[in-house]
């Protein structure tokens, strides 16, 4: 089994190991990245060894459990336990993804994990979002129109139209794309990112919004939009299968049409 090492450069320090109780015959190591804005100074690599015949089978089951019984400063994000609100968002082995949807055993040897790179940390495994939140307040997502409504019936869609919106409502705003996009890390102040721009993109494909226009003028920015360029680690890491360069890529070709 790999053990997990840090690189020879890396700022952060190899900080305590809480081993496993007396008997415990199936432990496994997780490596979690620690940091206190209280405390200051570098951030730490703490070892938390867990028993696997005693803990549920997700990283973020080790994670409850670890701060129920064994260390209650660790900190994270979490709620619904099921892949939905998108708050445990973490970097798990490597990659960005839903500690709750992420099987222990999917991981060989030991379990690292950090925060969702490229963003300034709050505390330990939880980053701050107010930027890419801020950038989806600026594509407006919510539906806009002008025509009043029917008083006795809802804004109708064909199931044709209500397919197109497939593959975007299901966004949970993990922001695992985000922050494994390489332009965002180092344009996340003018680029919107491929969370934001699959957000702008399920309201421009929505048939009853009445402001493609208008959401198409906003986009119409280097940045904004163009600093994609197809490397595509946000499709690849999208813990619900979603695809939010080929949202990107539909953006772009409209943006063509309509010259
Ligand atoms: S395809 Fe675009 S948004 Fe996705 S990772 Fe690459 S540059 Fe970022
Ligand atoms: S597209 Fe996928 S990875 Fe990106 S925010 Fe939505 S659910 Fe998360
Ligand atoms: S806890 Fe809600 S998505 Fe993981």
């Amino acid at each position: 089994m790999a053990e997990f090492t840090l690189p020879a450069n890396s700022k952060v320090k190899i900080g305590d190991t809480y081993k496993a109780p007396e008997g415990a015959k199936r432990v496994k190591k997780f490596k979690i990245y620690r940091w206190d804005p209280e405390k200051g100074g570098n951030p730490r690599l703490d070892t938390y060894e867990i028993d696997l015949d005693d803990c549920a089978p997700m990283v973020l089951d080790a994670l409850i459990k670890i701060k129920n019984e064994v260390d209650t400063t660790l900190t994270f994000r979490r709620s619904c336990r099921e892949g939905i609100c998108g708050s445990c968002a973490m970097n798990i082995d490597g990659t960005n993804t839903l500690a709750c949807l992420k099987p222990i055993e999917e991981v060989e040897g030991d379990v690292a994990i950090y925060p969702l790179p490229h963003m300034p940390v709050i505390k330990d495994l939880v980053p701050d979002l107010t930027v890419p939140y801020t950038q989806l307040a600026s594509v407006q997502p919510w539906l806009q129109a002008d025509t009043p409504p029917s008083p006795t019936e809802e804004r109708r869609q064909s199931p044709e139209e209500r397919a197109k919106l497939d593959g975007l409502w299901e966004c949970v705003l993990c922001f695992c794309c985000q922050t494994s996009c390489p332009s965002y890390w180092w344009n996340g102040d003018r680029y919107l990112g491929p969370a934001v721009l699959l957000q702008a993109y399920r309201w421009i494909a929505d048939s009853r919004d009445e402001y493609t226009g208008e959401r198409l003028d906003a986009l119409e920015d280097p940045f904004r939009l163009y600093r994609c360029h197809t490397i595509m680690n946000c499709t690849k890491t999208c813990p619900k299968g979603l695809n939010p360069a080929k949202a990107i890529a539909e953006i772009k070709k409209l943006m063509v049409a309509r010259q």
